[in-house]
């Protein structure tokens, strides 16, 4: 192991920790100080030694891995690449008369700030849908034939309105049937004219940011949470600030006791992510009156309601809130596939023109063809028959998980069903290394996401999160073979 480099990180300056942190190894391993093949200290004695957060270091050194700096895996040894990609050797060389091309150097701030948040699995080379990977649906038991039936429908007959530029708010039919199936399946109060389609929720949680904070505002955010809300969050310049769960979601109180001054909260109320509570009526009050109160925003994240397989679902927070102060989001990835990066928005009237516009300057409009096959999907009741069926299909893998978990690994994993959604919670026994564990899955071949990747501040106990929805039970089975031998090589 390399005694490694003296670290200078400026706590004070407005460049992220992390971002510091990749510039200072990238121009080490650029000059040579460090050399090639060199080991570098694994993240957590690396973040104690230099007194910053373990995600810091984890983030920065996921960059310098994906832009090739580093190899190896983070957690099981980490080196300086061998051979550097062939244009940082030419940068090496002091000789050449033209300007060194320096790809952080020259991005801006914002660049450098966007650039260094974590957040795609795909940039993280997580993106194949090998068991136990959470939030994808069963891809095998899409209806592709009728799809692709509808598709070449649609494609013979398309009208120019659906080749031609379209409305920026989306494709008025594929509108109005959002708006009839939250109202009646959600308890969403609102017009076609109220509904956004945007390029999944994704965009709609960047919209909504946008254009109700400014730069250096407060929001709340779940913790533990979604990434991608606090990813979208960060990048706008929110100070996000994380307010703990329990067992009935987010606490107003609570939140106003850590960040009195914060102008929105971004909450899973149908099911918290990842824990899975679900917000009972008094909360959502609370979280009302807070919002009304203060003047204050809230972004309801409804992802995946419609997979509860016990109970009622509550109707969606925004059903109630008499002062326009939510913005309901939701999304077509889980409910039909993440590809067709379709989702939607429902803002208060008042909101409409300005979201709408701010929609069309980052990318006009969505795609017309998806939005009309979607449209026809929904009003010709595919759309109501393929989500029954995947409710049913998702019970029986969720049971098909417990018993895989039972009978291949027994007692080093806990678990409970789940009334909703498409992942359980595995336990870690106390003192585990959740983010140990899986990469110690993936290095035996399957997918597991360890839920402090998911924390800001919260001391949670150790877990792991298997998606069960995408797999079929003979992968699920298969996938928790491999992951009881993971579990016995880090005990
Ligand atoms: C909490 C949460 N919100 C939203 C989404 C959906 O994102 P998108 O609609 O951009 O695909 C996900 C998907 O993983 C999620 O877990």
């Amino acid at each position: 192991m390399v005694p490694f480099l003296p670290l200078q990180l400026d706590r004070e300056s407005r460049v992220p920790l992390q971002q510091q942190l990749y510039d200072e190894v990238r121009s080490a391993i650029l000059s040579g100080r460090l050399s090639p093949g060199a080991r570098v200290p694994a993240t957590r004695a690396l973040a104690a030694d230099a007194g910053i957060s373990r995600n810091t270091v984890a983030g920065a050194f996921d960059q310098l891995l994906a832009e090739g700096y580093l190899e190896g895996k983070v957690g099981s040894g980490t080196y300086v690449a061998r051979s550097l990609p062939e244009d940082l050797l030419r940068a090496r060389r002091p000789a050449s008369p033209v300007r060194k091309l320096e790809p952080a150097g020259d991005l801006s701030r914002r660049g450098r700030m966007l650039a260094a948040i974590p957040f795609s699995a795909a940039r993280r080379g997580i993106a194949t849908a090998r068991a136990f990977r959470p939030g994808v649906p069963a891809l095998d038991e899409f209806p592709r034939v009728l799809w692709a039936r509808l598709a070449a429908r649609l494609l013979r007959h398309a009208p120019d309105a659906i080749l031609t530029y379209g409305e920026p708010a989306g494709y008025r039919p594929l509108r109005q049937a959002i708006a009839g199936y939250l109202r009646a399946a959600r308890g969403v109060r609102c017009s076609a004219e109220q509904v956004i389609v945007t390029a999944g929720s994704q965009q709609a949680l960047d919209l909504a940011v946008r254009l109700l904070l400014d730069p250096g505002d407060t929001a709340w955010v779940e913790d533990p949470g979604y990434l991608g809300a606090r990813g979208a969050f960060r990048a706008a310049g929110i100070r996000t600030v994380p307010i703990p769960v329990d067992h009935e979601g987010l606490n107003a109180a609570e939140g106003e006791s850590r960040a009195p001054e914060a102008r929105l909260a971004c909450v899973t109320p149908s099911h918290q992510f990842p824990l899975g509570a679900t917000m009972p009526l008094a909360r959502r009050m609370m979280l009302l009156d807070w919002a009304r109160r203060r003047r204050a925003w809230i972004v309801e994240d409804d992802y995946d309601s419609e997979f509860r397989y016990a109970g009622r679902p509550l109707p969606a927070l925004q059903g109630l809130d008499s002062s326009g102060r939510v913005i309901y989001t939701g999304t077509f990835s889980k409910v039909l596939f993440p590809a067709l990066r379709l989702g939607y928005m429902v803002v208060p009237k008042q909101l409409v023109d300005a979201f709408v516009s701010a929609r069309a300057l980052a990318d006009r409009h969505p795609p017309g063809l998806e939005q009309a096959l979607a449209a026809e999907f929904l009003a010709e009741g595919h759309f109501a028959r393929h989500l029954r069926r995947m409710r049913a299909l998702y019970a029986e893998r969720q049971q098909a998980l417990l018993a895989a978990l039972r009978s291949e690994i027994g007692d080093g994993l806990e678990v409970a069903p789940a009334e909703a959604g498409m992942h359980l919670i595995g336990w870690l026994r106390n003192g585990a290394d959740d983010s140990a564990v899986a990469q110690k899955a993936a290095e035996a071949g399957v997918l597991v996401t360890d839920l402090s990747a998911y924390s800001m501040k919260a001391q949670l106990r150790p877990g792991l999160l298997l998606g069960y929805a995408a797999f079929t039970p003979r992968q699920i089975r298969e996938a928790a073979r491999k992951l009881a031998v993971a579990l016995n090589s880090v005990k």
